[in-house]
């Protein structure tokens, strides 16, 4: 009895980050806060900002993939903010070269694949990816962040979705329609599934590499599933996310797992079928009806509408309220439904924090 009170007085002493707290439902004092896309180009050119990078350093692969870039840019809201999560600073993308698949984000245009996958001989060409071969940068710059930031908020890794991923490789780049995923998708599925498990595959591995590298919490972003109905997400994204879960919670079964997918208000339900710990909310769905919705076994993420950020301060202010008072006490982590706009005031994302951190349940 004595030697079990003792490890428990060790345990307690040796404090975890809030959000990690927060997402095995343990009893927290208020939800904590991170945002989607929180490094980047909102970030003021005061001489240590984001923008003063890019100047010196105009190509994004070059900024996401040094290690000394990576942690800096990582770090940048870390130090202005003190948010409870600190996101890798990378891009869904960056495995893509390691699997044989050059791309290049170029600025005002997006995500370029300069062969985009089409047949069966493309994605033949696809190899499978070996994290720490081909991005040893992103495991010492985790590794680097944990150390930085001391346990005081959680080092979150993330991948993108296969369906996201297959997205940008068979469109070539950003879409509007997705006809070509979806000429694929319906015409020739097979090629499309030997894909999508080729990315399972891979972005599995890639998840267990962070995991092992520093990263707290995984986030899977499946941007682009919002472009499936209901019927088609159950044939192309759902079984490759769960796919992905379960290899991951057989090696790492207490690594936190969040899923986002924008314009999920169809497929909430579905979203929790994938087992994930988390499920990102887009402001398309009422938090109190997406608590609902998914139960007291999932905690949920989410989710100011980004353009909030554009409104007055009091305006702003209400908004969290609003958000935190539906989601209840609890197993919530409070972020935005999507991305931080470019464009945004950076005096208004200080704001944001100012009142999330001053919540008190
Ligand atoms: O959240 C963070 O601060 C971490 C950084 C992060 C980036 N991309 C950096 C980035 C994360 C989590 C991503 C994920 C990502 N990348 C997603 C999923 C999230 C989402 O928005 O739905 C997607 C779909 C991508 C693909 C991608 N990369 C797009 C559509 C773009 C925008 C192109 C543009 O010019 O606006 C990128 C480039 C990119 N990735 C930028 C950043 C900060 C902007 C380019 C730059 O800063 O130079």
């Amino acid at each position: 009895v004595i030697h079990s009170s003792l490890q428990g007085a060790v345990a307690s002493s040796v404090a975890e980050p809030l959000l990690l707290n927060a997402v095995r439902g343990e009893d927290v004092e208020r939800p904590p806060v991170w945002l989607m896309r929180q490094a980047g180009r909102y970030m003021k050119a005061d001489g240590t900002s984001y923008q003063i990078i890019c100047e010196k350093h105009p190509s994004f692969r070059e900024r996401s993939e040094n290690v000394d870039l990576v942690v800096e840019i990582s770090l940048q809201p870390w130090k202005v903010f003190r948010p409870d999560g600190v996101i890798l600073f990378s891009d869904i993308l960056t495995p893509l070269s390691g699997m044989n698949i050059p791309f290049d984000i170029v600025k005002g245009k997006g995500p370029v694949i300069f062969n985009p996958l089409r047949t069966a001989d493309d994605v033949d060409q696809v190899r499978e990816f070996v994290p720490e071969e081909s991005v040893p940068y992103v495991g010492e710059a985790l590794t680097i962040l944990r150390k930085e930031v001391e346990n005081k908020a959680a080092v979150l890794g993330f991948v993108g979705a296969p369906f996201t991923l297959a997205s940008y490789v068979v469109e070539g780049g950003s879409s509007k329609h997705f006809s070509k995923i979806k000429r694929l998708a319906f015409s020739q599925p097979k090629i499309l599934h030997a894909l999508l498990q080729k990315f399972a595959t891979s972005m599995a591995k890639y998840i267990q590499y962070q995991a092992d590298n520093g990263a707290q919490a995984v986030q899977i972003f499946d941007s682009w599933a919002t472009e499936l109905s209901p019927v088609d997400f159950e044939e192309f994204s759902l079984p490759y996310l769960k796919q992905i879960v379960d290899t991951v919670k057989q090696s790492h079964p207490t690594l936190p797992l969040i899923l986002y997918a924008s314009g999920s208000g169809g497929l909430l339900e579905r979203l929790a079928l994938t087992g994930v710990d988390v499920v990102s909310l887009d402001w398309s769905v009422d938090m109190a009806e997406g608590r609902r919705r998914l139960g007291p076994d999932v905690a949920v993420q989410g989710n100011v509408d980004p353009g909030v950020l554009f409104g007055s301060k009091e305006f702003i202010t209400n908004r969290i309220n609003d958000v935190v008072k539906k989601a209840g006490r609890g197993k919530h982590i409070l972020n935005l439904g999507h991305g931080i706009v470019v464009g945004t005031p950076e005096e208004n994302v200080a704001h944001f924090f100012e009142v999330a951190k001053g919540i008190r349940y």
